[in-house]
């Protein structure tokens, strides 16, 4: 009996591994991409790729186990619904309104330390920030905010800004 379960249970986790999730990938440079659209130093475009890119960007690096249902389908779920509340690889699409008050989740997430995910710390190890690294993206955030509300070409990047004529 026991051995019977035991194989019904092996046949269903084999036919689960049937439905892979589909996969947020894509390897295209968007205009609208928040470091071609704002002006954002290296240092902080660099934190966010390491960090927040997997769940808030169109292209995610899968871990390995993503292969395996349903842990697959629980990171995809994830993934998207991160990717949902905020997407770097279009921030610069969102109206002026709406990109301050994201910037200023960023901020509010960054003080209460409630992103990135905790499950997400167990396979990047890079994710476990550090207070300074928190407060770096913090202070970005809400100066990036304050200067899009206050002249919003002025925080554009400037590789983006329309060729003025002579
Ligand atoms: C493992 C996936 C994952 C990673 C990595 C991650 N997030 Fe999130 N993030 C989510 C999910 C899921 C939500 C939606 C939370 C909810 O409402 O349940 C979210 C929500 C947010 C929100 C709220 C957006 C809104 O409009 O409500 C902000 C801001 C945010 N994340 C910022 C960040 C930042 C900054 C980083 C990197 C330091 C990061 N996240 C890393 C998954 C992730």
């Amino acid at each position: 009996m026991a051995k019977k379960i035991f194989y019904s249970f092996l046949a269903i986790i084999a036919v689960l591994q049937l439905f892979q999730p589909d996969r947020n990938i894509s390897t295209e440079n968007f205009k609208v991409e928040l470091a071609n659209h704002y002006s954002v130093p290296d240092s902080i475009e660099s934190l966010l790729n390491t960090v927040c890119y997997d769940c808030h960007s169109n292209n995610t690096d899968y871990p390995w186990f993503v292969n395996i249902q349903p842990i697959g389908w629980y990171l995809q779920g994830k993934i998207n619904k991160g990717k949902s509340k905020l997407n770097f690889s279009e921030f610069g699409s969102l109206f002026k309104e709406k990109a301050i008050e994201k910037l200023e989740n960023i901020e509010e997430v960054m003080k209460k330390n409630t992103m990135p995910l905790t499950s997400y710390k167990w396979y990047n190890k890079n994710a476990d920030l550090t207070i300074e690294q928190r407060e770096m993206i913090s202070k970005w955030a809400i100066n990036l905010s304050k200067q899009i509300a206050s002249d919003s070409t002025a925080a554009l990047n400037a590789d983006s800004l329309p060729v003025k004529p002579l």
